[in-house]
């Protein structure tokens, strides 16, 4: 077999299971997944609900469908599921349906998230505070509750990735209800690894930069702040002064996917340019 055969069956009878597919970061991560040989269930939003405390833009259905085309059209099987990280019975319905038509679960990568309008702790709303710690905290729960059982049916090469932020290790002001869920998830992801060990499953974090995504949009929108001065201000708090992009993130999560990873579980990796070290 040739690299570039072996390098496109890397992922081969494998399916991956992503929140937050429709767009973003999620979107390229399924991509490449699809292009290393993988069959993806694609989660995200959809009408099975909306954001509306802060008032916010989530993938569209037709958004799915796009991301399920293209995999198609790698040769690759895609099932659309849209459902909200906010409940358990949908998280466990997408789990269902995903083994239904694809027959398994291996990989899970927790990517569903939201942002919000910057404001000190005591100023921001109790609402938003709490659609923050549903989605970005309990919907990765819900998440990882609804799949790792059929992980566990068969764990050999099976693995988790939760996708925390940059101010997971290194808190930023004016945002909290997004800094607490977020080292919550770096605290789930850590109490998985101890857990799934045992069973051979690794479980890891990533910890991102500031990205040019759909939430650049809404942090546009929600705190009135022109697109280049707020991407000026993701390149000014890095040590390597440049974009960091989606693809950036999906080369993290396809590695610790793979086997090439197979003794790293636990890890909190960073793929920030060195904004946490700054
Ligand atoms: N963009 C950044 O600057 C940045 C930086 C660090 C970490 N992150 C994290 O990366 C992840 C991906 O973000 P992105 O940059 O691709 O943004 P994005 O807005 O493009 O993608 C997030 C996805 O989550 C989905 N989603 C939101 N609420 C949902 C819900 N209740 N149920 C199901 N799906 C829901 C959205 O529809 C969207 O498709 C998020 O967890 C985010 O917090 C982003």
């Amino acid at each position: 077999m040739s690299p570039e055969a072996a390098a496109s069956a890397r992922f081969d009878g494998r399916v991956a299971f992503i929140t937050g597919a429709g767009r973003g970061q999620g979107r390229s991560h399924a991509l490449r997944l699809a292009e290393l040989g993988a069959d993806l269930a694609l989660v995200d939003l959809g009408s099975a609900g909306s954001v509306s405390s802060p008032h916010y833009a989530t993938a569209t259905r037709d958004d799915l469908e796009s991301v399920a085309g293209e995999i198609r059209s790698r040769g690759r099987r895609a099932v659309v599921v849209e459902a909200d990280v906010r409940s358990a019975e949908q998280m466990a319905a997408a789990a269902a349906t995903t083994v239904d038509e694809l027959g398994r679960i291996d990989f899970v990568v927790a990517n569903a998230g939201i942002t919000d309008g910057f404001a000190p702790t005591w100023e921001l709303s109790v609402e938003n505070w709490k659609t923050m710690v549903d989605i970005n905290l309990t919907g990765v729960f819900h998440t990882v509750r609804a799949t790792i059982p059929h992980l566990l049916d068969e764990p050999e090469g099976r693995a988790v990735v939760l996708i925390g932020s940059g101010v997971a290790i290194k808190a930023v002001p004016n945002l909290s209800h997004y800094v607490a869920a977020k080292y919550g998830v770096r605290g789930l992801a850590a109490a998985l690894a101890a857990e799934l060990g045992p069973y051979g499953i690794r479980c890891n974090s990533i910890h991102p930069a500031g990205i040019d995504t759909e939430m650049t949009t809404a942090m546009v929108e929600l705190n009135g702040i022109p697109r280049d001065v707020l991407l000026e201000r993701f390149r000014s708090g890095q040590l390597i002064q440049t974009n960091v992009e989606p693809s950036d993130i999906t080369a993290a999560v396809v590695w610790l996917l793979s086997e090439e990873a197979r003794f790293v579980t636990g890890v909190e990796l960073t793929v920030d340019a060195g904004e946490s070290k700054k």
